[in-house]
């Protein structure tokens, strides 16, 4: 089934809703901020949104602990409001995807309660519980002393989020380890296909889909996990065939082949792309980022794992590269700003959907504290968008400051979207111009072809993309030297002079160029 035509040219933003745009004055982030945002998204040059869980939960993990999937947290608005976003957004010829969690609830959801009875009843088999309490097999975490049924249930993350069951695939113990073709835990698979569905219908555009290979059990190769998946997209190809499902999977070639994922994240594993680009530390701490000026590496580590899952799914999914998300330290806290412009050309330059985490573009800064909602490190990542230095907590929210759901950056030299729109020069300006690059030549799009033409010992680092635009980067602090011969070109971040030895690129350039 051919993908869906958008995915061609969405470059996505993901908006923390709490964290946004607070449009009652109640100290949080809301649907109706968002939908207020839209235009400046739209404008900065980003097509489609991620929006993070918005629906009735504890937050005892910022609403990866659903309690009601059918209904958005009132603290956000309700599901009209939702659905106006929808459409505010497919106005501006947008598209939206929510934030699927199928591989665990809250323990406060209804079906949790009820499956936690000493009765059976029909959602006794909804979660993992083994059939004694006392009993807790090693490889997985378990609960008991929590509810009255015998048995300890099974976590898939925090304490709160008992494990949802889609079945085991090695069965080990049949006493109540349950078979993921058995009939008793199809009821969970049809009950996600539900929200999918009921959303859908509603106007969204597709999900985002959390821990998207942890549904099965016991199953190391994913082969069931990825079934039961291959039939969700066999549902969308059917019935809504422009929807969108990305997986947090972190391995393309099995999400996008094996279980039909659209989309899968790249992030910063061990050993991926993003992890060379712009995380890596040698043992004394020393950056060895290849967008680091001074770290002076090749780019064939960053690209080896990359270019090996890009041929593996080219034609049947999109790799997802992101700026950072809510999970990780933001990414200002490893590259300096003249660094990330060069990240940026590099994210928005690259095949498949790049994602920008919210005030990346900007260059907001990771401001470590005190655990909220079960961020722990990640809170940092999670402070208030900074829309405009003139306004009460940067325009964020009219409420007062200890009512705040994270304070602001209060420094001085907070970087802010108004002030940043004015001045040219500035990163939100910079992003701007690589965005719009991107949607106005179709070779630097998802499809377009990646060929590397130089992957030069000094850091010099040239692709093709589609069939004649060319990028070139040498992202060290000294002049650099390389036998590529730029054509006409089309965007320079610094400059070059040719002579009878070469091209030299000035420190920190990316030249973008066709032939
Ligand atoms: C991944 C999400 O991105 C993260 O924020 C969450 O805590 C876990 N999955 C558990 O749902």
């Amino acid at each position: 089934m051919p993908l869906p035509k958008w995915l061609n040219d969405a470059i996505f933003y993901q908006v923390y809703p709490q964290s946004f745009c607070d449009s009652d004055g109640d100290g949080i982030g809301d649907i109706n901020g968002i939908i207020s945002k839209l235009d400046y998204i739209s404008e900065t040059g980003f097509n489609a949104l991620w929006i993070n869980p918005c629906f009735v939960s504890p937050f005892k993990d910022a609403g990866y602990d659903v309690q009601d999937y059918f209904k958005v947290a009132p603290r956000y608005g309700t599901n009209d409001d939702l659905v106006r976003l929808f459409e505010e957004a497919h106005r501006r010829g947008m598209h939206v995807l929510l934030d699927l969690v199928p591989g665990h609830t809250s323990d406060k959801c209804r079906w949790f309660r009820q499956s936690a009875l000493p009765e059976r009843n029909r959602f006794s088999d909804r979660y993992i519980w083994t059939n004694n309490a006392w009993h807790r097999p090693e490889g997985y975490n378990w609960v008991v002393g929590n509810a009255d049924r015998d048995g300890a249930y099974m976590l898939n993350f925090f304490l709160n989020q008992p494990a949802l069951n889609y079945g085991f695939n090695k069965i080990t113990e049949p006493d109540w380890q349950i078979h993921y073709k058995d009939k008793r835990v199809k009821h969970t698979f049809d009950a996600m296909v539900r929200i999918i569905r009921f959303w859908l219908d509603k106007g969204a555009d597709g999900f985002r889909v959390d821990m998207a290979d942890s549904l099965v059990k016991n199953d190391p190769n994913k082969t069931a996990t990825a079934l039961l998946w291959s039939k969700v997209r066999k549902m969308l190809d059917k019935h809504y065939p422009q929807a969108v499902l990305v997986s947090e999977w972190c391995n393309a070639p099995v999400a996008i082949n094996k279980a039909g994922f659209h989309c899968d994240f790249l992030l910063n594993h061990e050993n991926k792309l993003t992890d060379f680009a712009f995380y890596k530390k040698d043992e004394q701490g020393q950056s060895r980022a290849y967008f680091c000026k001074t770290a002076f590496v090749s780019a064939q580590n960053m690209l080896a794992r990359y270019l090996y899952e890009l041929g593996e799914t080219q034609g049947n999914g999109y790799i997802c590269a992101v700026s950072g998300n809510h999970d990780v330290v933001r990414l200002s806290e490893y590259l300096d700003e003249s660094e990330r412009r060069l990240a940026f050309v590099f994210l928005l330059t690259l095949p498949g959907t790049p994602f920008v985490y919210y005030g990346d573009e900007i260059g907001m800064r990771y401001l470590p504290q005190k655990s909220k909602e079960g961020g722990f490190h990640r809170t940092g990542s999670r402070t208030p968008m900074q829309w405009d230095k003139d306004l009460k907590n940067l325009g964020f929210s009219s409420a007062p400051t200890d009512k705040l759901y994270l304070d602001v950056d209060r420094s001085d030299d907070a970087p802010c979207a108004a002030q940043q729109a004015r001045d040219k020069n500035s990163l939100l300006n910079f992003v701007r111009t690589i965005a719009q690059l991107r949607h106005s030549r179709p070779d630097l799009q998802a499809d377009g072809e990646f060929k590397t033409v130089e992957c030069g010992d000094n850091g010099v680092l040239c692709y093709r993309r589609g069939k004649n635009t060319y990028v070139i980067f040498n992202p060290n602090e000294k002049e650099q030297l390389t036998d590529v011969q730029i054509g006409k070109v089309i965007f320079a971040h610094g400059s070059y002079t040719q002579n009878y030895l070469g091209t030299w690129l000035s420190p920190q350039s990316a030249i973008i160029f066709e032939k």
